[in-house]
C-alpha cells in the first residue's frame, strides 16, 4: 500500500460529524438537531431569485480573487462600517472555510503557531494541519464569559514560531462578543509582537445586546489585520460555499491571489447570488437578529428549568456552550442519540472536548446550535433535562 501523507494522518475526524452518521442510522426516534451551525432560516428569497436567473451561455472561469462585480458589492457593503476599504482589499473565497485555510497558508510557514482563545470551532485544527501549522490554544474560561487574557498573559503563549493570533467575533462556540477596545488591545500588542491578526466575522451580524465590532472598524494597525467573512450564517446560504478574506495589506492579498490563481477563480454562479446578498436593506439583518434573539431566549429559558445545567448566555452567534452534570460529554452526546428517547424523540448535541486542542478539557460541556424554531427549542431544552436524568439515573 503506498504511503499517505502525515499531514493526512494528523486530521481529526469531526466529532459532529462521527455522531451524524450515527444519526442517520437511528430511524425510531425524532432527532431535535442542535448540533450542527445549519441554520433552518430560509435563504432570502432575492438570492433564490438570483440562482434561478443565472443562466450564462458558458459557465466559465472567473479571475482569481473574484470577480470585480463581487468584490466591489462585498467592499461596499463592508464600507458601512469601514469607509476606506476598496475592493482590492477583498478577495472572494470558496466559503469563509477557504479564506481561512488562504489566510493560514499565506501567513504559515510548515512548523509555525496559530494562537487561539479556546474553546474554538473545530476546523481551523484542520485548516491548519493542512496549511502544516498547528493550534496553540489560549485557554478561556467560562465562568467569566470567555474573556480574554491581559497583554503579560499573552505574551507568554509567544514562542519564535507564533505567526498569528485567531479568534472569531462572535465566538463559536462561546457566543462571547468582543468589543471595540478589546479589539483595540488585541490589534495593537499583536502588532507590537509582529504577529497578524485573523478575525473570523462569519457571525457578526448575529448579537443580542451590542454588536459586535469588525477587526476592520480600527484604523491603526490594519496592516495586521485580515478579516473572515461568509455568507453561510447571516444569509443562511451554507451551501453556496461564497466567503470573502479582507485585508488591507496589500501584499498578503497579492499572495491570495496567486493562492486564488492555484485553484482557478470561486464559482461564478455564488458570486452572482453574492452581489444581491451584498446589497439588501440593513432591515434585513434586523430580521434575521430578532429571529435569532427569540430563539437563544426560548431556548435560555427553557434551559434555567433544568436541573444542574449551566448556561452562559450568548452575546452574539446562535450557539449556547452548557456546563452539564456529566463527566463524559463525549458519552452523554452518544446516549442521546442511541439510548435516550422520550415520546419518540432526542436532542443532538455537539460534545465540548471537540473543542478544545486536548480533547480532555470540556468534558462536561456541550453546545446547543438555536438552529430550529422557538417551540422545538423548549421542547429540545426540556428533553435535554429529562436525559440528564435518564444519565444519573443509569
Ligand atoms: C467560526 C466559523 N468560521 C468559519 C466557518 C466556515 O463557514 P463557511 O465555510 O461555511 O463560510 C464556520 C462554520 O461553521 C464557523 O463556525
Amino acid at each position: 500500500m503506498p504511503r499517505l501523507s502525515q499531514r493526512a494522518a494528523a486530521l481529526q475526524e469531526s466529532a459532529i460529524r462521527k455522531l451524524d452518521l450515527t444519526i442517520a442510522r437511528q430511524t425510531d426516534v425524532r432527532f431535535h438537531r442542535l448540533n450542527i451551525g445549519q441554520p433552518d432560516v430560509p435563504t432570502p428569497e432575492p438570492l433564490l431569485d438570483a440562482i434561478a436567473a443565472w443562466r450564462p451561455k458558458v459557465v466559465a472561469y472567473g479571475p482569481a480573487s473574484g470577480t470585480m462585480a463581487c468584490r466591489e458589492a462585498a467592499a461596499d457593503y463592508s464600507r458601512r462600517w469601514c469607509p476606506s476599504l476598496r475592493a482590492e482589499d477583498v478577495a472572494i473565497t470558496t466559503g469563509g472555510s477557504e479564506a481561512l485555510l488562504f489566510a493560514f497558508t499565506a501567513i504559515c510557514d510548515p512548523g509555525d503557531e496559530i494562537l487561539v482563545p479556546e474553546p474554538y470551532y473545530t476546523n481551523y485544527n484542520g485548516f491548519a494541519t493542512v496549511a502544516g501549522a498547528s493550534i496553540r490554544p489560549i485557554p478561556t474560561r467560562i465562568e467569566d464569559g470567555f474573556a480574554l487574557p491581559d497583554d503579560d498573559a499573552l505574551d507568554r503563549y509567544v514562542t519564535p514560531r507564533t505567526r498569528a493570533f485567531l479568534f472569531s467575533n462572535p465566538g463559536n462556540p462561546t457566543g462571547a462578543v468582543y468589543p471595540i477596545e478589546e479589539v483595540r488591545r488585541i490589534l495593537a500588542w499583536a502588532s507590537r509582537r509582529g504577529l497578524f491578526v485573523i478575525a473570523d466575522e462569519v457571525y457578526r451580524r448575529i448579537w443580542y445586546d451590542a454588536p459586535p465590532p469588525s477587526a476592520l472598524e480600527v484604523d491603526e494597525h490594519q496592516d495586521v489585520v485580515v478579516v473572515v467573512d461568509s455568507l453561510s450564517k447571516t444569509w443562511s446560504a451554507c451551501g453556496l460555499r461564497l466567503g470573502m478574506l479582507m485585508s488591507r495589506n496589500a501584499a498578503l492579498m497579492e499572495k491570495v491571489e496567486r493562492l486564488g490563481q492555484a485553484r482557478l477563480g470561486p464559482q461564478p454562479l455564488a458570486q452572482a447570488v453574492g452581489e444581491v446578498a451584498f446589497s439588501l436593506p440593513e432591515h434585513w439583518y434586523e430580521d434575521v437578529r430578532s429571529t435569532y434573539r427569540g430563539r437563544m431566549d426560548a431556548l435560555v429559558k427553557g434551559l434555567s428549568g433544568v436541573d444542574g445545567v449551566r448556561a452562559v448566555r450568548p452575546a452574539g452567534a446562535f450557539y449556547l456552550m452548557l456546563d452539564l452534570p456529566v463527566d463524559d460529554a463525549e458519552a452523554f452526546a452518544r446516549f442521546l442519540v442511541t439510548d435516550f428517547r422520550h415520546e419518540g424523540e432526542s436532542v443532538a448535541v455537539a460534545p465540548g472536548p471537540g473543542f478544545y486542542a486536548d480533547p480532555s478539557s470540556g468534558r462536561s460541556q456541550v453546545r446547543l446550535a438555536a438552529v430550529t424554531a422557538e417551540e422545538q427549542l423548549v421542547r429540545a431544552a426540556e428533553l435535554l433535562g429529562r436525559a440528564v436524568e435518564a444519565w444519573r439515573g443509569r
